[in-house]
């Protein structure tokens, strides 16, 4: 099958690579012509060291590659995701299948990113959110990886299913496309979290309640905005919360270590060097939790300490000494 991968950081090649060894032809499209020429050049990702770009894998900055692909991944930053469906837009065959593998909100509308790549290239062109717990450096590696392939067509995230599977990427079919995108960009809030306690000296316990309690409060969103409970307890619930918030890869959690040793926020982004999609999102997670009217305490928290420079060590002693609650919020009722 004739397929597109919109984006070349780590992810996107990652991908591209998975979709080439499963026999497809795939072209994998640079935003800029210096990172398609270091491409081409090296036949290397410097995201992803080690790992070789086949001679099979058609490298590109010209965007008229997606005309004739039955499958175009977008794999943009969120805050591309956007234009860059735009741009392909115009180029799609009819019934070409659209793939968001970015993870975030969209700052200007709060909504997910499938709608807003729905809402550029037209009701006809199913849209399926691919997401899980997977780092690029591990799936470039071939490392047995689980994710989820979500939309309201059924057919479409079976399609997506199919294409990706292989006996290193299992992949998951869901319709709860919504809950799987918000899971995906507010647990990188709770990374950015994570780190930030790592980064004070916190200890296990610690991290293990940010997470068990982070992830009560992004179910809470995520279920006021149509989400399904039980894919906060899967793959790209859970799942990704888990691998974002334990490992080194992840550069939320690296940019959180750096914000807990006291490096002002915007230079911890900026020293991270790529983009840290958490410090968007703890934006939009305040802002849709204040208009959903959703208790979300701990991304109000990243959002003081990220965007009003709150210290992390009085923000931690504000959330331990909120007033007492039920762990389940129905509790003998
Ligand atoms: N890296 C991972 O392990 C991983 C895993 C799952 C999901 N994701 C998600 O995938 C998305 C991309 O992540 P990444 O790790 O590949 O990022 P990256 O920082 O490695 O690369 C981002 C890519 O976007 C391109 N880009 C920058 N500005 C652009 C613009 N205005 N228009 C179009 N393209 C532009 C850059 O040239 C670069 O190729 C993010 O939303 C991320 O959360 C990443």
């Amino acid at each position: 099958m004739k397929i597109s991968v919109v984006g070349s950081g780590g992810w996107g090649t990652a991908l591209a690579l998975l979709l080439l060894e499963n026999g497809h032809e795939v072209t994998l499209w640079s935003y800029a012509e210096e990172e398609s020429r270091i491409l081409c050049e090296t036949r290397e990702n410097p995201m992803l060291k080690g790992v070789a770009l086949p001679a099979g894998l058609g490298l590109t900055t010209d965007l008229s590659c997606v005309r004739g692909c039955k499958i175009v991944v977008l794999a943009t930053p969120s805050f591309a995701v956007r234009s860059t469906a735009h741009r392909v837009a115009p180029l799609l065959d009819a019934e070409t299948v659209l793939v968001s593998v970015s993870k975030g909100i969209e700052k200007e509308t709060s909504g997910t990113l499938t709608q807003a790549i729905q809402a550029e290239v037209g009701a006809e062109h199913p849209v399926v959110a691919l997401s899980g717990p997977s780092h690029a450096e591990e799936v470039g590696r071939g490392v047995p990886t689980a994710v989820v392939s979500a939309s309201e067509d059924q057919g479409a995230a079976e399609l997506v299913q199919d294409v990706f599977m292989s006996p290193r990427f299992r992949v998951y079919a869901s319709d709860d496309t919504v809950g799987v995108e918000l899971a995906a960009a507010l647990k990188n809030v709770i990374a950015l979290c994570a780190g930030c306690c790592d980064g004070m000296g916190c200890g296990d316990n610690t991290k293990a309640a940010l997470m068990t309690r982070g992830l009560t409060e992004i179910a809470r969103l995520g279920v006021a905005m149509g989400g399904r409970k039980e894919t906060f307890a899967g793959l790209a619930g859970v799942g990704d919360l888990i691998v974002t918030c334990t490992s080194m890869h992840s550069r939320n959690r690296r940019c959180g270590i750096l914000i807990g040793k006291g490096t002002p926020p915007e230079q911890a982004v900026k020293e991270i060097g790529a983009v840290v999609e958490g410090y968007y999102a703890a934006a939009n997670a305040k802002a849709l939790a204040d208009k959903m009217g959703v208790e979300m305490p701990i991304a109000a928290a990243a959002y003081e300490v990220l965007y009003h420079g709150k210290d992390p060590h009085a923000v931690l002693t504000e959330l331990m000494t909120r007033e007492k609650k039920h762990e389940i919020e129905d509790s003998w009722v």
